[in-house]
């Protein structure tokens, strides 16, 4: 197999975004050949294997994890059955990328860390927000030292509304594992070689109250303390009105950047009735090119694992920020990291 060779690539959990993950493979990465899709649900990997033209489709998972046919595998099914697909597909040789979260504890996220690092087998996690061009700009302007040392950081993720999910039906802590995962990556992302040191969380049901005893949170605010002495925040909403919002801003001695937009383009319409821009209704709208991105950064780790992506390790890195709001917003009071990283 040369370098040019595309890996052949099966793709688990056809649901919303392993949707729209297929498609992108499918028709913007010439280093994956995605040649097998798999689900549990009744015919779904198969009707979208027919509209993609993809070779083969089967609904089970296990089967598609540790394929022959495959070199690697793309994981996009829940979060709660991440880590066994990945064991059992780097078992079988498989290079890896699943998305985020990679696992719920920090024992599953070491075992399979170290599963993949031994086999010499790549395991990229989505993080996707490292991919956009202007997230991506920003950290390269960090890491050339244009703001100097970063004091003040702050993420933002709004999702677009109106929310349509049943509340009863996400499951616990989602807010903190599945959304501000991503805003927790980022702000380790704007804040190179440093280590999140302490958290506090606060939470609340505020788009759906009436759910709020049964433990559905829709809006967060979590403060967070550096090693290097950086000042974050990351806050969170499941219902923005005006549509998807991803935002992140650094600030430090020299300046400060900034990067993200609702917009979808940078066109403005000023008219009569006053200024208008269109927003993005869904994360596939406004962050393809960070999808397609980080594709094509699975498709050079396949060829080549010494070229960079996020790991297992910024997995933890984040996660260790998640299981402390949970212990936060539980107890009420600022946590350590060291109180939950074992
Ligand atoms: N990076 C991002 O921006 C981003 C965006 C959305 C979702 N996600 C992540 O992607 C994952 C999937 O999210 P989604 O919104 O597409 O969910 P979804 O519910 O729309 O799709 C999940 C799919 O997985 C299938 N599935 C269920 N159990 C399975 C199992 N045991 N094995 C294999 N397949 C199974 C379901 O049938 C469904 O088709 C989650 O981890 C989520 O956090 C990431």
């Amino acid at each position: 197999m040369t370098a040019t060779t595309p890996r052949r690539v099966a793709l688990i959990g056809t649901g919303r975004i392993g949707t729209h993950h297929a498609t992108t493979i499918h028709r913007e990465v010439p280093g994956l050949d995605l040649v097998l899709l798999a689900d549990p649900a009744d015919g779904v990997a198969q009707r979208l294997a027919d509209d993609l033209g993809v070779p083969a489709a089967t609904a089970d998972p296990m089967a598609a994890a540790t394929s022959s046919d495959v070199d690697a595998v793309v994981i996009t099914t829940p979060a709660r059955t991440h880590v066994d697909l990945v064991s059992a597909a780097l078992d079988a040789g498989k290079h890896v990328f699943c998305e985020k979260p990679l696992a719920l504890t920090l024992e599953d996220n070491d075992r399979v860390t170290k599963q993949a690092t031994e086999a010499g087998l790549v395991l990229q996690v989505g993080f996707n927000r490292r991919y956009d061009p202007g997230f991506a700009a920003a950290r390269k302007a960090i890491e050339a030292g244009q703001i100097g040392d970063v004091q003040l950081m702050r993420s933002v993720t709004r999702d677009p509304g109106p929310f349509k999910a049943d509340p009863t039906k996400v499951p616990a802590w989602t807010i903190f594992y599945e959304t501000l995962i991503h805003d927790f990556d980022l702000l380790n992302f704007f804040n190179p070689g440093a280590t999140a040191t302490s958290v506090y969380a606060r939470v609340d049901a505020l788009v759906a109250p009436e759910f709020r005893d049964a433990g559905f949170l829709d809006t967060a605010l979590v403060s967070i303390r550096y090693d290097n002495g950086a000042l974050a925040t990351a806050e969170a909403n499941f219902s923005a009105l005006y549509g998807y919002d991803v935002r992140g801003e650094a600030f430090g001695n020299k300046g400060m950047v900034t990067a993200g937009d609702a917009r979808l383009t940078s066109m403005t319409a000023f008219l009569a009735d006053g200024v208008a821009a269109a927003t993005g209704r869904s994360d596939t709208e406004l962050m393809h090119s960070s999808y397609l991105g980080e594709f094509l950064a699975f498709a050079d780790a396949a060829c080549d694992p010494s070229s960079p992506y996020p790991t297992g390790l910024d997995n933890r890195r984040s996660l260790e920020i998640a299981l402390a709001c949970i212990r936060s917003v539980e107890e009420g009071r600022p946590v350590e990291l060291s109180e939950v990283a074992s």
